[in-house]
C-alpha cells in the first residue's frame, strides 16, 4: 500500500547507492508506487495537516523519485510530485490566487549536496573543464566564475511554520493567502490580521505601492507548549507539533479563535513588487523589510563561498533548538538578486537557493529498565525506561519499545547506550543501541511468558490485521488486577454506564483492598464500605450507592459498551442493541447475523461470537443481571439510511465544545433519537460538527476537511425543535 512506502533506504547516500542497483524495468515499478505515497502523504501533511511519517522520511521518499527520474528520465510522469509544489487548498476558505507562483526549494542532506549546489567539476580539463550546479548555470550565461567568486550566500534557518503571503497596497496590509498549491493558496486575510507582529501598515521610505511579503505564519514554542497543556486539561486532544497548530489556527473561519493564540509572523522573500526600486542584494532587502516595520528573523547570516555555508550550517545546527521556534533545516540564497535573476528556475525550484535539512535530533542514553504495561484489553506493551534526557526540545524518560519483535530486530538489552531520536514528529523513539564493550555480557531479554499484573500465562494476540504474533496478551480478562483497573475505569465511563462519583483513585483502592475483583462486584457495595475508604465521607458514599443504582437501568447499547469487548466501542454497541433490541437476542445471534449488520464485517463478527461465548463473560453477564443490571432493551430499527428531505436521519454528526443551553448529552440523545449517528472523531464521512464553545481540535479537523460546522441553534432547527 502506498501509505506504507518507505524509501529504499533511510540514509541520504545509502539512498544513491541504493537507487542505482534498480534496472529500469524495477525503477517503473518503484517511480509508480513512489508517486503514489508522495501524492498520499503531501496531501495529508498539505490539506489535512496530518502527517502520518516523518518530514524525512517524505523528503527521502521525494529524494528517490528524484533520484530515479534522473536516471531514467523517461519515467518521468506528468502526474510526478516533483513537478509541483504543496497541496491543494481546502474548502471552506476562499481561494487566494497567487499573482507570482509560490514555489519549493530542492533539498541538500549533507555537505555533498551542498557543494553539488554551487557545482562540481565532471569532464574536460584545464581550461575546459566542464561543471555542474551553478557554475555549470554562470558558464552558459557567459559570466566567469572569477568576476563573482567566492559567491555571497545568505544562510537563512528553514521556519517550520506554515508559508504564507501577505500583500501590501499603498503600505496597507490588503490580503494574505497561504502558499497552497503554490498557485492557489487559501484567504487567511481575516486570521492573519489578527497576529500581532503582522504591521497592518508598513511604514517608512520607499515601501512600494503594492509589494507581497513572503514568510512563514510560526507557533511559538512557549505558547504552543502552555495550550497544548491547556488542551490536556480541557479533555481535548492535544495538537501534535507546532506547524501543525500553527495551520489549524490561521485556517479557522472564526479570527477570535486565531486572536487569542500566540501567532508570529517572518519575512523571508517577496513574490511581486511595484512602483519602487527594491535593494540589489536579499540581505539588503531583508534590512529594508525590518525598516518598514515587518518581521525578519534574527539568525540570518551573510557568507561568502560554500565553506562559509557549511560553517554558517553547522554552526545554526548546533544553536538549533535554543530557538523560540521550530525549524526544520537552512536555506541557502545567493545573495546578489540581479545572479538570482539570471539563474532562474527550473520546473518547481530556484537554482539559487536550496534548502538544508539537518539530520533528525539524536541522543544517545542509556536503558536502565525494560518494563511491561497492561492495557485494559490485556495487551503486554514493553515500554523502555530511560536515563533522563533531552532530545530536540523535551525530557525523555519512557519509550514505548512496540513489542517484543522491536526488542530483538535491534538487539537491546538493559544497561545497553541507545540512540534516541526525535523525527519529524513530538514523539520520541528508541532508533537503535549503540555498540559497546559490555554489550555482549549483558542478557538477552527475554519476553514475559506470565502477567506481570496477575501471573497469568501469556498468549499470542489474535487481531484483525493477522499482525498478532508480534504482540502479546493476558488472557485474564476478568480478575488480572492491571486489566481489572482499566476495565472497571471503561466500565464506569460516560459512553458506557456513566457512574460518576467513581474516578480512578476509588477504583485503585476498591481493587487494593479486594473490595472488587470483577466489575459485577461494584454492584455490592454498600455505603458503610465505601465510607471506610480513604477521602470518602458518609455524603460522597452514599452518592456513589446512588449512582450505581442508576445505572442498572442503562440502555443495551451502552451497557454492552461497558463489557469492554475487543472491536466493541459505541458506534458497534449501538448498531447490535438497534439490529438485536436484547441482550437475549444477540446471545442467541449467530456470527453470520450479526456479519450483516451495518459496519461489522465477518472477522470482527466472529471475534464478538467468541467473545460472548466465552464462559467467564456468560458467568458475568449473569452476575450483573442478578444484581439487577437491567441491559434495558432498546427498540428493533433498521439502520437509518440518509432520506433525501430529513437533515439528521442516517447523518453522521460530532459534536465539540460546549453548548449554550444543551449538554453533549442531551444533544447526543436528541440526535439518535432522530436518527442521526453521533461519532466521537471527524472524518470525511461527516456530515456535520455541532461546535459550541471552547470547541478545540474536532473544529479544526471539520475545517481541514471541509465537513459543515453548524451551531447549536441551527441544530435545533435540524431536529425541528427550533
Ligand atoms: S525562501 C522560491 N526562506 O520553505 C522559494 N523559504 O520549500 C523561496 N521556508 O514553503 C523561499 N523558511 O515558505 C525561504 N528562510 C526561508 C524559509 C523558507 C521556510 C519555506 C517556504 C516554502 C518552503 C520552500
Amino acid at each position: 500500500m502506498s501509505a506504507d512506502l518507505l524509501p529504499l533506504a533511510l540514509d541520504p547516500h545509502a539512498l544513491r547507492d541504493a537507487v542505482r542497483t534498480l534496472d529500469a524495468d524495477a525503477a517503473d515499478t518503484r517511480v509508480d508506487a513512489l508517486i503514489q505515497a508522495v501524492h498520499h502523504h503531501a496531501d495529508l501533511y498539505h490539506r489535512l495537516d496530518a502527517a502520518v511519517i516523518p518530514d524525512r522520511t517524505y523528503d527521502l521518499l521525494v529524494r528517490e523519485l528524484e533520484l530515479l527520474e534522473d536516471r531514467f528520465p523517461r519515467l518521468v510522469r506528468p502526474d510526478s510530485p516533483t513537478l509541483r509544489v504543496g497541496g491543494a487548498p481546502v474548502d471552506g476558505l476562499a481561494p487566494f490566487v497567487h499573482e507570482v507562483p509560490m514555489l519549493s526549494l530542492a533539498n541538500a542532506f549533507d555537505d555533498a549536496d551542498l557543494r553539488d549546489f554551487e557545482g562540481r567539476p565532471h569532464g574536460g580539463a584545464g581550461d575546459t573543464v566542464r561543471w555542474t550546479g551553478i557554475r555549470k548555470r554562470l558558464d552558459d550565461l557567459g559570466i566567469a566564475w572569477d568576476d563573482v567568486a567566492p559567491l555571497a550566500y545568505v544562510v537563512e534557518p528553514k521556519l517550520d511554520g506554515l508559508a504564507c503571503e501577505l500583500v501590501y497596497e499603498h503600505g496597507a496590509l490588503v490580503a494574505a493567502g497561504t502558499r497552497g498549491d503554490g498557485e492557489t493558496g487559501e484567504d487567511i486575510t481575516h486570521t492573519a490580521r489578527t497576529i500581532r507582529n503582522v504591521p497592518r501598515r508598513l511604514t517608512g521610505s520607499g515601501v512600494p505601492a503594492r509589494i507581497s511579503v513572503r514568510g512563514e505564519i510560526l507557533f511559538p514554542l512557549d505558547g504552543f507548549a502552555a495550550m497544548n497543556e491547556a488542551r490536556l486539561a480541557a479533555g481535548d486532544k492535544p495538537f501534535e507539533n507546532p506547524r501543525n497548530a500553527a495551520a489549524g489556527t490561521v485556517r479557522q473561519l472564526d479570527p477570535s479563535l486565531s486572536a487569542a493564540r500566540p501567532l508570529m509572523f517572518l519575512a523571508h522573500s517577496f513574490g511581486f513588487a511595484e512602483g519602487a526600486s527594491l535593494p540589489d542584494r536579499h540581505s539588503a532587502l531583508l534590512d529594508r523589510f525590518a525598516a518598514w516595520g515587518l518581521p525578519v528573523g534574527e539568525h540570518n547570516r551573510v557568507v561568502h563561498g560554500i565553506d562559509g555555508v557549511l560553517a554558517a550550517i553547522a554552526d545554526l545546527g548546533a544553536r538549533r533548538h535554543d530557538l523560540p521556534y521550530e525549524i526544520d533545516g537552512a536555506v541557502v540564497k545567493i545573495d546578489d538578486l540581479g545572479l538570482q535573476d539570471a539563474l532562474g528556475f527550473v520546473t518547481r525550484a530556484p537554482r539559487w537557493a536550496i534548502a538544508f535539512k539537518y539530520p533528525p535530533p539524536e541522543v544517545v542514553t542509556t536503558l536502565e529498565a525494560i518494563e511491561h504495561q497492561v492495557g485494559r484489553s490485556g495487551v503486554v506493551t514493553p515500554v523502555a525506561r530511560l536515563t533522563p534526557v533531552r532530545v530536540g526540545g523535551v525530557t525523555v524518560t519512557n519509550a514505548t519499545l512496540h513489542n517484543h519483535a522491536f526488542i530483538e530486530e535491534r538487539d537491546l538489552r538493559v544497561g545497553d547506550p541507545v540512540v534516541v531520536k526525535r523525527a519529524g514528529d513530538v514523539i520520541p523513539r528508541v532508533d537503535r543501541r549503540v555498540d559497546d564493550d559490555a554489550h555482549d555480557a549483558r542478557p538477552v531479554p527475554l519476553p514475559p511468558t506470565h502477567c506481570p499484573d496477575c501471573a497469568t500465562p501469556l498468549e499470542p494476540l489474535e487481531v484483525k490485521d493477522g499482525d498478532g504474533a508480534k504482540k502479546i496478551v493476558c488472557p485474564n480478562t476478568l480478575s488480572c488486577p492491571a486489566q481489572l483497573r482499566a476495565g472497571l475505569r471503561h466500565f464506569v465511563s460516560r459512553g458506557a454506564m456513566d457512574i460518576e462519583g467513581v474516578g480512578g483513585k476509588l477504583i485503585d483502592q476498591l481493587v487494593e483492598r479486594g473490595l472488587v475483583a470483577r466489575v459485577s462486584d461494584l454492584y455490592r457495595l454498600d455505603a458503610p464500605t465505601l465510607a471506610a475508604l480513604d477521602r470518602m465521607g458518609d455524603k460522597s458514599a452514599a452518592n456513589v450507592v446512588a449512582q450505581l443504582d442508576a445505572s442498572k437501568a442503562r440502555p443495551l447499547d451502552k451497557a454492552l459498551v461497558a463489557l469492554g469487548i475487543r472491536e466493541v466501542g459505541e458506534a458497534t454497541a449501538r448498531e447490535l442493541a438497534r439490529a438485536f433490541g436484547t441482550l437475549d437476542a444477540l446471545l442467541d445471534a449467530s456470527t453470520e447475523r450479526i456479519a450483516q449488520i451495518h459496519g461489522i464485517g465477518d472477522w470482527v463478527a466472529g471475534h464478538i461470537r467468541r467473545a460472548l461465548d466465552d464462559d467467564h463473560l456468560r458467568a458475568e453477564l449473569d452476575r450483573l443481571r442478578a444484581a439487577g443490571v437491567a441491559f434495558t432493551p432498546v427498540p428493533v430499527t433498521a439502520a437509518p439510511e440518509p432520506a433525501g428531505d430529513d437533515p439528521v436521519r442516517g447523518r453522521s454528526f460530532v459534536l465539540t465544545g460546549t453548548l449554550p443551553t444543551l449538554t453533549r448529552d442531551e444533544a447526543k440523545a436528541r440526535l439518535l433519537a432522530a436518527g442521526g449517528k453521533v461519532a466521537g472523531s471527524v472524518s470525511k464521512k461527516t456530515d456535520y460538527v455541532v461546535a459550541g464553545e471552547a470547541a478545540g481540535s474536532k473544529l479544526d479537523k471539520a475545517q481541514a476537511l471541509g465537513v459543515a460546522v453548524i451551531d447549536e441553534a441551527a441544530l435545533l432547527i435540524m431536529l425541528g425543535q427550533g
